[in-house]
C-alpha cells in the first residue's frame, strides 16, 4: 500500500486565500443584490501596460513563423530577460550580481515555496509574524516544522519574530539562532518595512549566525522613501548569505501572466557546496522555463516606455493607499503601511478578532479584506486591505467602512 507524505495532514484548515475565496462566494450566493468589493487578496486590477503588450503581440507572431518559433524555453531564462534584469535591477544600484545568477521562474510564490528543498530537513527557520503563508505552509509539507499547537497556532519547530505595532512591526533578532530566515520587505501583510541600515544589521547577523536569508522583495517597486534597500545586496556581505526572490505581478501587473526571478549568488555556499548550482540543477530537473512570449513582456518591463507606464501603475495604486489609509485615521482606524507598500494594516476596532472584523466588513460594508490572524498568531486584533483594487472600488469601499 503506498504512503503519503504525511506532513501534508499536519496542515491546519486550507490555504488563506481558498478559505477567504470560499466564504465570499457563500456571501455572494447568498446576497445576489450585493456588490461586494473586494480589498482581500493582494490581485492587481490595473490591465497590462501598452509597451508590454505591444511586446507580448511580437512574440506571438514570432511564434507563428518556423524562422522566430520557440520551443522549449532555456531553463534558467533567455539571456535578453537575465541581462536586462541585471542591468536594471541590479547594476543600476550598484549591486554585484550577474546574468547566471539569475534564476527566471513563474513567479515568486512558487519560487517561494521551491526554495527551501535546498535545505536539509533539521534546518530551523525563522519567520516574522505575521508572514506570508507560503513560507511557513511549504515547510510544513517538507516536514521541518515540527509539531502544532492549535492553541497558539504555532508549530513547535519555527522561530517567530512577532512584528506589532508595539515594535513597530521590526523583527528582533531571535533568542535561538535559526538556519534559514525569511524576511518579505517591504512587507506583506504588515504593509511596512525597515531601513537600509537595519537589513545591513540582518545581512551582519546572517553572515555571523552560517544562516541564509530568503528575501521576498515581491513589493520593491512601491519603496517611496530613499533610506530604503530596493535590494538586500545593496548590503554589504549579502552575496555570502542572500537569495533575493523578484516577482512580476505586483510592479508589472503580472498576476494571470506569470514571471518571476531567484538570484542566488555564487558566493553562497554551504561549505564548498555552491547553491547557485544546486538551484540550476533543481531548475534544470524540474522546471521547463517561463515562455517566451512571456519573457519577452519580462524584457518590455525595462524598456524605457514600459518603465515611464509601470511607474503610473505603481502611483495608481499608491493614490489608492492613500485614500484607504486617509479614511481610515478620518474614521477612526489606527492604520499603519501604505507608504512603502500597497497594502494597509489596521488595528480591528473594539477589541474583535480579526475573523470578526473580517465577517463583519463583508455583511456590513460588503467589503472583502484579509484577517490578520491568517498570516500568524501576532497578526490577531490586525486587519489588511489591498491598494490593488481599481480607484472608483478603493473610494466607494473606504466610504462604506466610513458610514458603518
Ligand atoms: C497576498 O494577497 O498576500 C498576495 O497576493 C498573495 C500572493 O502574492 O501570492
Amino acid at each position: 500500500m503506498f504512503q503519503v507524505n504525511d506532513n501534508y495532514q499536519k496542515l491546519p484548515g486550507s490555504y488563506l486565500f481558498s478559505t477567504i475565496g470560499k466564504k465570499v462566494s457563500a456571501f455572494s450566493a447568498a446576497n445576489p443584490d450585493k456588490k461586494v468589493i473586494r480589498l482581500g487578496i493582494g490581485d492587481v486590477t490595473q490591465p497590462i501596460a501598452p509597451a508590454i503588450i505591444a511586446a507580448m503581440h511580437k512574440a506571438v507572431d514570432e511564434m507563428s513563423k518556423a524562422e522566430t518559433f520557440h520551443g522549449y524555453a532555456p531553463d534558467l531564462g533567455y539571456d535578453f530577460l537575465r541581462n536586462a534584469i541585471v542591468e536594471h535591477d541590479y547594476r543600476a544600484r550598484g549591486c554585484d550580481i550577474s546574468a547566471d545568477e539569475i534564476f527566471v521562474s513563474d513567479g515568486a510564490k512558487s519560487d517561494s515555496g521551491n526554495i527551501q528543498e535546498l535545505f536539509d530537513v533539521h534546518n530551523r527557520i525563522a519567520v516574522c509574524d505575521p508572514v506570508y503563508p507560503v513560507y511557513v505552509d511549504s515547510n510544513v509539507m517538507a516536514g521541518r516544522t515540527g509539531t502544532y499547537d492549535a492553541a497558539t497556532e504555532r508549530w513547535s519547530d519555527v522561530i517567530y519574530m512577532p512584528c506589532t505595532m508595539e515594535n513597530d512591526f521590526v523583527p528582533d533578532f531571535p533568542k535561538e539562532t535559526p538556519d534559514m530566515i525569511y524576511l518579505c520587505l517591504p512587507n506583506n501583510p504588515t504593509g511596512t518595512t525597515i531601513t537600509k541600515a537595519q537589513l545591513q544589521e540582518w545581512v551582519d547577523y546572517a553572515n555571523k549566525a552560517g544562516a541564509v536569508i530568503i528575501y521576498d522583495a515581491a513589493y520593491e517597486a512601491y519603496i517611496s522613501e530613499p533610506d530604503v534597500a530596493h535590494s538586500i545586496y545593496e548590503c554589504e556581505g549579502a552575496r555570502t548569505c542572500a537569495i533575493e526572490l523578484k516577482s512580476f505581478s505586483k510592479n508589472a501587473g503580472f498576476t494571470g501572466v506569470r514571471l518571476g526571478y531567484a538570484v542566488v549568488p555564487k558566493d553562497l555556499k554551504c561549505g564548498e557546496v555552491s547553491l547557485n548550482a544546486m538551484w540550476a540543477r533543481r531548475h534544470g530537473t524540474k522546471f521547463n522555463g517561463a515562455p517566451y512570449i512571456v519573457q519577452r513582456a519580462g524584457e518590455a518591463v525595462y524598456s524605457a516606455e514600459g518603465k515611464a507606464q509601470l511607474k503610473e501603475q505603481v502611483a495608481y495604486y499608491m493614490k489608492n493607499a492613500s485614500v484607504i489609509k486617509a479614511g481610515l485615521k478620518e474614521a477612526g482606524y489606527t492604520v499603519f503601511g501604505g507608504v512603502n507598500a500597497p497594502y494597509i494594516w489596521l488595528k480591528t476596532p473594539a477589541g474583535m478578532t480579526s475573523w470578526e472584523f473580517f465577517d463583519h466588513l463583508l455583511e456590513h460594508a460588503n467589503v472583502v479584506g484579509t484577517p490578520g490572524s491568517g498570516f500568524g498568531p501576532s497578526g490577531e486584533g490586525y486587519f489588511r486591505l489591498t491598494a490593488f483594487g481599481s480607484y472608483e472600488n478603493t473610494v466607494a469601499a473606504i466610504e462604506r467602512i466610513k458610514a458603518l
